[in-house]
């Protein structure tokens, strides 16, 4: 057997979790949820579910990681497998596999949008369009969504930058954990930084940038972020989406941090590390993510209008209103495409996270060696990916982002909470024929698990989280399924029943959903053929 690949320094370690978390949702999901849900009250729910869901399963995921890595299990399928002795468990765990690889296949085509925008910002091609109608026209000329030509003829432009965008994934998975994955995060995450504090710094000092206005400043559009709305507080769906957000920044429920984590060695820390990474996706998030699109767009178009754009769906803010507001600076084309390059950089360093329990999959039970996995990744990719370039108008994203970004992340923490806490002890108990399961359930719980979690540590996990884990999240988390559902089915546009559609958009997202149940079955039976071949 080859030597496993492990990552090369802590510091790159951390950088490359953090670029995991730190993406796409940080900048331009995260501003939008908290305008909607209230601003500065929505931090209540968000808080709560960091500190009591995130966290915990933060931890929970780094320590499952790196004890499936002891037994060379890189993906949550073998993971699952060395937690529970179930025939069924590697199956189960199999979803995080899919689930990152199906979440991959829409992500790199919103990440190939900012790839596109920053040479669209150096070369000035949306400078001239000043009104807000006129450049979402340019968005949706771009995605194909529109076809009056009038911006692009065709949507070749966009698949050329889905493309070349797809190369560079394929090409720094290509290289592997440390010398792919870990040097780009040391690049990156470096320079996101600094173009986050650079923008965040130009934004906070524009002041009031037409006089004519004098509402229209950046404190106003700080207030309207952050000014507490309490009385959405006693609205549930102020809840859910408050855990929905942790769920999808942090990137739990998608099997990629285990993946990460099984590169550590025995004794590695995982319980600071882990919470360091937490820590900073969390800054970049509330201090960065918050500062930059909505106060931005408030001094200059003012609150009504804000709400209008953020309302109107997750690209309006960072594509529509950024690109007319950063053209009117001077030097627009260099913020423009810092902005975007910054987006760029949160993008590709999650979707290498994204691919990387695939390729681990093919890499480590497969035998197939890195560089061919990466292209059968970039294939696969490729293949998916036509669809949901080609039938956006038609919904078919939404049904991906639905099902894979909200609902089965949720499923996956359920199920590994499930295993951990009640499945594990039991698994390490030498002749585990217990005559009782459900005695056995409750005597052993989460020991195994905690002892595992604690290994190695560098600071001691506070014995609440032991109840946390055991009872609350759990719980949390049914409550947070029924929850989505229960909302989606009383919605006036439900995703799940279809509603207000008509039957030809019915047809591509029904595709949508078989693609997506393809692609699980699939996975499945991908490792069901890797156990067979172990034995
Ligand atoms: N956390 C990333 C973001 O905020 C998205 C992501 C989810 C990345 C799951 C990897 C895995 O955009």
């Amino acid at each position: 057997m080859t030597e496993r690949e492990r990552w090369a320094t802590r510091v790159g370690l951390v950088l490359a979790m953090a670029g995991n978390a730190v993406g796409l949702g940080n900048f331009l999901r995260f501003p939008r949820q908290v305008a909607l849900n209230g601003g500065g009250a929505f931090m209540i729910p968000y808080f709560c579910a960091f500190i009591l869901m995130g966290i915990p399963l933060m931890w929970l995921e780094w320590t499952m990681g790196r004890y499936g890595g002891q037994f060379g299990h890189s993906t949550t399928a073998g993971q699952f497998d060395a937690m529970w002795r179930s025939r069924w468990a590697k199956y189960i765990g199999s979803i995080g596999i899919s689930i990152p690889l199906l979440f991959a296949v829409y992500y790199i085509y919103i990440e190939s949008w900012t790839l596109a925008y920053s040479f669209f910002s150096i070369t000035k091609k949306y400078f001239d369009i000043a009104e807000m109608e006129k450049m979402n026209t340019f968005l949706q000329s771009f995605q194909g969504v529109s076809q009056s030509g009038e911006f692009f003829s065709s949507i070749v432009v966009a698949i050329f930058f889905w493309l070349i965008t797809l190369i560079i994934n394929i090409w720094v998975i290509g290289k592997g954990i440390s010398r792919g994955i870990e040097r780009l995060a040391k690049i990156a995450m470096p320079l996101l930084f600094l173009f986050g504090f650079i923008l965040v710094i130009r934004v906070l000092t524009l002041g009031t940038p037409d006089p004519r206005y004098p509402d229209r400043n950046v404190m106003n559009g700080l207030a309207y972020m952050w000014n507490p709305n309490f009385s959405r507080l006693t609205d549930f769906s102020v809840w859910l989406a408050a855990a929905g957000q942790i769920f999808f920044t942090l990137s739990i429920g998608t099997g990629t941090i285990q993946t990460y984590a099984s590169y550590l060695r025995k004794d590695d820390d995982c319980v600071l590390t882990g919470l360091s990474t937490s820590a900073t996706n969390e800054f970049v998030e509330v201090v960065l993510g918050g500062s930059i699109a909505i106060p931005i767009s408030v001094a200059f178009f003012g609150i009504t209008t804000t709400q209008l754009i953020a309302s109107q769906g997750s690209f309006d803010l960072g594509f529509v209103a950024m690109p007319i507001i950063l053209q009117k600076l001077p030097l627009g084309f260099f913020f423009g495409a810092m902005w975007f390059i910054l987006l760029f950089f949160a993008g590709i360093t999650s979707s290498v996270a994204l691919t990387s329990p695939l390729m681990a999959l093919l890499g480590e039970k497969f035998g197939i060696p890195r560089v061919r996995a990466a292209k059968i990744v970039g294939l696969i990719l490729f293949v998916l990916g036509l669809p949901v370039i080609f039938f956006l108008k038609h919904g078919y994203m939404d049904q991906y982002d639905f099902w894979i970004g909200t609902i089965l992340l949720a499923l996956l923490a359920m199920c590994e909470t499930l295993v951990f806490v009640f499945a594990f002890s039991r698994t390490r108990i030498s002749g585990s024929r217990l005559k009782n399961r459900l005695l056995g359930y409750l005597k052993f719980g989460l020991d195994a698990g905690w002892e595992e979690m604690n290994r190695g540590a560098d600071i001691k996990i506070p014995r609440i989280f032991y109840y946390i884990l055991k009872y609350f999240v759990p719980l949390f988390l049914i409550i947070l399924f029924c929850g989505w559902f229960w909302q989606d089915l009383r919605s006036e546009t439900s995703v799940i029943l279809m509603k207000g559609i008509d039957s030809q958009q019915g047809l591509f997202r029904w595709a949508a959903r078989l693609t997506i149940t393809g692609v699980i079955l699939g996975v499945g039976f991908l490792v069901k053929l890797a156990w067979r071949k172990r034995k």
